[in-house]
């Protein structure tokens, strides 16, 4: 991404002369070992050493942030879990990035494996995941992930007030780090904290469910600002900090919350997608790539793309989305061997066991689909779980007839957004003329765009999206199976009317704007601190 002006000077105002320090629990580069060698350094019996290589971000946020922390000369504090990592940084854990021109340090915080079994495993996505997205039956509370989550925070926040001067800016992701900001403060008093919440704020009667419920709003309001994805998540978070806490000020009105002396301004910031970059990616796949795709998966050229992008998660609503296929199959035959649906998976998280019974449910789901409806010249689901390169991921978005996000519970769901971001076709008066079937024959697959967007009611997206998309809830499955029918017999005129609109709130809220707004309210929340001390307020 290469961050606009309004970013540049929203970021560099709120900044200042203190630096920016990221704190998050992915690195937003890992070292790994390429071919060759033993990696142990002494060579192997040809003399020659493995290779070390680096993966970078592929996109998000992270990639989004990595041009503001390369401007800025920032510090980005994060978990070293690439394998060649200690190689090449010092003794602190440091190393320059990106490699090519070292603008900004990444400093490694080293996790032994009993720490990320206990703390990102365990606390992190044994309790708060669960809990946060309302699966209060699937959280599992043990003494020991809470205090090495616990540990873990502070190690990170020690790594913080080492490398912060006052006038800094420190900036926490996610819900790994709850408690860091309050230890930050107690070290360090003066850097301004801002933690962004990336995942849902669930309601106070799910959230007071967890027995450290206290001390993690405690650790949350040693922040300065506290951002979330929709209103809705902010609300609950107020509300969870007035009923868990008698002595704290709450202004519902305006997003503050006072307690222990502390202001903590909270407010929603909606999180977009870099529409620009993936537009361009979306683009750079031609005929070729299409035709290869569909002779590889025994796709027809001519037939329909539902298409589904998810990280292997219990959240997203995988298994409903099949079951929502399955019943469309049943009770719309007409669309039987003129539909594929086409799942790119990333596996996720798999040492916790729900992860593994989701992985073994939703591959049972895609063989039961597939005997029960395939045939010799058509295959109902394509399963992709291999790394796609951007360019191809966003080449699918982009042929797609209907994008499928049927998510239980989440924060913002950006597939829903990228998919939008990568209707780039704008169909011309010759295409209209032709019909539909045009384009997406020259293209292997897919139809004549724009694509329909079918979307979850349970998404932060749906209250940007939902008005114009098609909306489903992923429980009710006849519901769910009757809108991917009507997304796919869709008028052209109706889906680029609602294209347009998507398209419009999609690139106007985009990455650039998101990051201009959440330094914007921290540069004014800083203006009005300082004038504050200087009026001895
Ligand atoms: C969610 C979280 C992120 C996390 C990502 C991938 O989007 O909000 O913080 O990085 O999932 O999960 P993982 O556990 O692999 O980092």
């Amino acid at each position: 991404m290469t961050a606009g002006n309004d970013v540049g000077s929203a970021v560099e105002s709120a900044i200042g002369d203190g630096g920016l320090i990221v704190v998050s629990n992915r690195q937003p580069y890992s070292h790994g070992y390429g071919e060759g060698g033993d990696g142990d350094g002494t060579g192997d019996e040809n003399g020659s050493e493995r290779t070390i290589t680096v993966d970078r971000p592929a996109g998000g946020l992270t990639a989004g942030l990595d041009p503001v922390l390369q401007r800025t000369a920032g510090t980005w504090v994060a978990w070293g879990d690439g394998e060649a990592d200690h190689e090449v940084t010092n003794e602190d854990g440091e190393v320059r990035m990106p490699p090519e021109n070292e603008a900004y340090t990444l400093k490694r915080v080293w996790l032994d494996e009993e720490t990320v079994e206990e703390y990102y495993y365990g606390y992190s996505n044994r309790v708060l995941w669960p809990l946060c997205h309302g699966g209060v039956w699937k959280t599992e509370f043990a003494e020991r992930h809470w205090q090495r989550y616990r540990q873990v925070n502070e190690t990170f926040a020690e790594s913080v007030v080492e490398r912060a001067d006052p006038d800094s800016l420190i900036w926490f992701q996610d819900y790994h780090f709850s408690l860091a900001p309050r230890f930050v403060r107690e070290a360090a008093p003066d850097p301004f904290l801002m933690h962004f919440w990336h995942i849902t704020w669930p309601a106070w009667d799910t959230f007071r469910a967890c027995p450290q419920h206290r001390a993690l709003l405690a650790g949350l309001l040693g922040n300065d600002l506290l951002g979330f994805h929709t209103e809705r998540y902010c609300a609950n978070f107020l509300d969870c900090v007035a009923n868990a806490f008698e002595d704290a000020f709450v202004d519902r009105e305006d997003g503050r919350v006072n307690y222990e002396g502390h202001t903590t301004a909270v407010q929603a910031f909606p999180l977009g997608v870099d529409a620009a970059a993936i537009a361009e990616a979306s683009t750079a796949v031609g005929p070729d790539f299409f035709e290869g795709f569909g002779r590889e998966h025994g796709i027809a050229p001519g037939t329909r793309i539902a298409l589904g992008v998810d990280r292997l998660d219990y959240t997203k609503g995988i298994v409903e989305r099949l079951n929502a296929l399955e019943r469309l199959f049943e009770t719309h035959e007409d669309w039987r061997g003129r539909l594929t649906y086409v799942q790119k998976a990333s596996e996720s998280r798999s040492l916790i066991p729900e992860y593994q019974n989701l992985q073994t449910e939703v591959r049972e789901s895609i063989e039961r689909l597939d005997e029960r409806f395939g045939t010799e010249e058509w295959t109902p689901v394509v399963y992709l779980d291999q790394f796609l390169p951007s360019e191809e991921l966003y080449g699918l978005y982009r042929a797609a007839d209907v994008m499928l996000v049927s998510a239980v519970r989440d924060g913002m769901n950006l597939v829903a957004k990228e998919f939008v971001a990568a209707q780039v076709d704008e169909p011309g008066e010759r295409d209209r003329e032709q019909g539909a079937e045009r384009e997406g024959i020259e293209r292997g697959v897919g139809r004549e765009p724009p694509g329909v967007l079918v979307l979850s009611d349970q998404t932060g997206a749906y209250e940007e999206l939902g008005e114009h998309a098609l909306t489903i809830n992923p429980y009710d499955t006849e519901g769910f199976a009757d809108a991917i029918a009507a997304a796919l017999s869709m008028p052209a005129d109706e889906r680029r009317e609602r294209m347009a609109t998507l398209r419009e709130q999609v690139t106007t809220n985009d990455l650039d704007a998101w990051m201009a707004r959440v330094f914007g309210a921290a540069d004014e929340l800083r203006a009005t601190r300082e004038r504050n001390t200087a009026d001895g307020a």
